[in-house]
């Protein structure tokens, strides 16, 4: 197992470019098998989860077409079994995706369900709940969902989502998209990944209202044809990048982001100190050599505070000036990086669903483990302000979700390495 050594103290500097959002690319990856034609994926980030995806599309039978920059051409024609394995659903919650749209598509699917992971227990009741509201006929039998669409194709319905779910969303959207009929979901997810996704339905010939607000409205069609679409930018791998700068007293641009994604992020790093620019598709952070101020939010649906970003503010509050409390809202074990950062002599208390974190004048760097994606992120975030250095091992999870981790951030500056294990 790789891990990296990170050795603290550099205060950032520099310029990098941001890669296509993961949480947008697998559900677009996921809508281009309601096509009746091939669909090109263009912008789309280098990471695990991508690659599962496109092994998940060859086991059913589909061979996706990728080009030297990365651009995927899936043709779903050539689908040959509606099965999601448990081998691959296992390592990537997301899988779940592929459920609506080949449901929709082709009638029928059988999806691994997937078990509990390392920040909650997940449930996906709302995908199968969402997808019988479309008439669909679903069984849970030996670890798997099986889900048939009724005689004559899914039929259009009203859905209401007792908790704002974005992979819910975005897997009943898809399904209905291909449904006859008019449906409504209410209490949709608002998150710009949704939208994204809707644009590209929308492209492929979709009829869709209403997505980034908590009603949308779809017209089913007859079909969906062929388009080629690019990938928005990552907001969480922006946002990360910004912690980075602020954490370390340091200025860094990022480039090709949508700044109208990040306003709940922007306007707490503003609260810390940071001087923040944007421009139409870039965001400068310029610490000038501060030390934070400690700031307290609560993680919510988008537009508010959202929780892919809650570990890397704990990692800035650490060495903040003054207390913050951070409340998650949106899972329930999403805390396992305190226990970590503590290692690194952390201050921070945890009572439920809050941590109360005391900013301290240093960390000191110490081997420490990555439990999840966002909770390695910060460790990385921690690690480079921790006097000597620091160990993170498991950083398989840091590459599920941040392309080239260690060359963007030693373009900035920073002392880092992977070292194989
Ligand atoms: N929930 C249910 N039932 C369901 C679905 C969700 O109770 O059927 C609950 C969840 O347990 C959770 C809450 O609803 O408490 C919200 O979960 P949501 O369904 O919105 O999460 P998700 O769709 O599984 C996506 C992202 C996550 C991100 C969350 C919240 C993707 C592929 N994943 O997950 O991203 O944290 O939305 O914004 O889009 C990450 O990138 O590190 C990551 C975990």
């Amino acid at each position: 197992m790789d891990k990296l050594i990170i050795t603290g103290g550099v205060r950032l500097d520099g310029e990098i470019r941001i890669s296509g959002a993961k949480n947008s690319a697998l559900p677009i990856l996921a809508a281009t098998l309601l096509a009746d034609g091939p669909v090109t994926v263009c912008n789309l980030p280098h990471l695990h989860d991508i690659t599962t995806m496109i092994e998940l599309f060859g086991r059913m039978g589909i061979e996706p077409v990728i080009d030297e920059k990365l651009s995927v051409e899936v043709d779903p024609r050539t689908i040959k079994t509606l099965i999601a394995p448990y081998e691959l659903v296992k390592t990537m919650r997301a899988s779940i995706l592929v459920l609506g749209p080949m449901v929709a598509h082709f009638g029928y699917a059988e999806v691994a369900l997937p078990g509990g992971c390392a920040i909650g227990s997940r449930p996906v009741d709302l995908h199968i709940r969402g997808l019988e509201a479309l008439g669909a006929t679903i069984e849970v039998e030996g670890g798997y969902i099986k889900a048939k669409a009724p005689e004559g194709g899914l039929r259009g319905g009203t859905f209401f989502f007792d908790i704002v779910s974005v992979t819910g969303t975005e897997n009943i959207m898809m399904a209905a998209a291909l449904a006859k009929g008019r449906t409504v979901l209410e209490n949709a997810a608002r998150e710009p990944e949704v939208v994204d996704l809707a644009n590209c339905l929308i492209a492929m010939g979709a009829k869709i209202q209403g997505a980034g607000t908590d009603t949308i409205v779809i017209e089913g069609v007859e079909r969906l044809g062929g388009t080629r679409y690019n990938v928005m930018p990552d907001r969480i791998e922006t946002g990360t990048y910004l912690v980075a700068a602020a954490i370390t007293g340091g200025r860094v641009k990022v480039k090709d982001v949508d700044p109208t994604t990040l306003e709940a992020v922007l306007s707490k790093l503003q609260e810390s100190g940071a001087e923040v620019t944007t421009g139409r598709d870039w965001i400068e952070l310029n610490m000038h050599g501060k030390r934070p101020r400690a700031v307290n939010l609560r993680t919510a649906p988008y537009p508010a505070f959202p929780t892919d970003m809650q570990a890397q503010f704990i990692a800035m509050n650490t060495v903040a000036e003054g207390t913050g409390t951070v409340i998650e809202t949106v899972f329930e074990n999403r805390f396992m990086h305190v226990y970590e950062m503590t290692r690194m002599g952390a201050q921070i208390q945890v009572e439920g669903n809050t941590a109360i974190v005391t900013g301290v004048q240093r960390l000191k760097g110490a081997p420490v483990m990555a439990t999840d994606l966002r909770a390695s992120a910060s460790l990385v975030l921690a690690a480079l302000v921790a006097d000597g250095d620091t160990l993170i091992d498991r950083i398989y999870h840091i590459d599920r979700g941040y392309e080239c981790i260690e060359e963007k951030l030693q373009l900035l500056g920073a002392k880092i390495r992977r070292v194989p294990g």
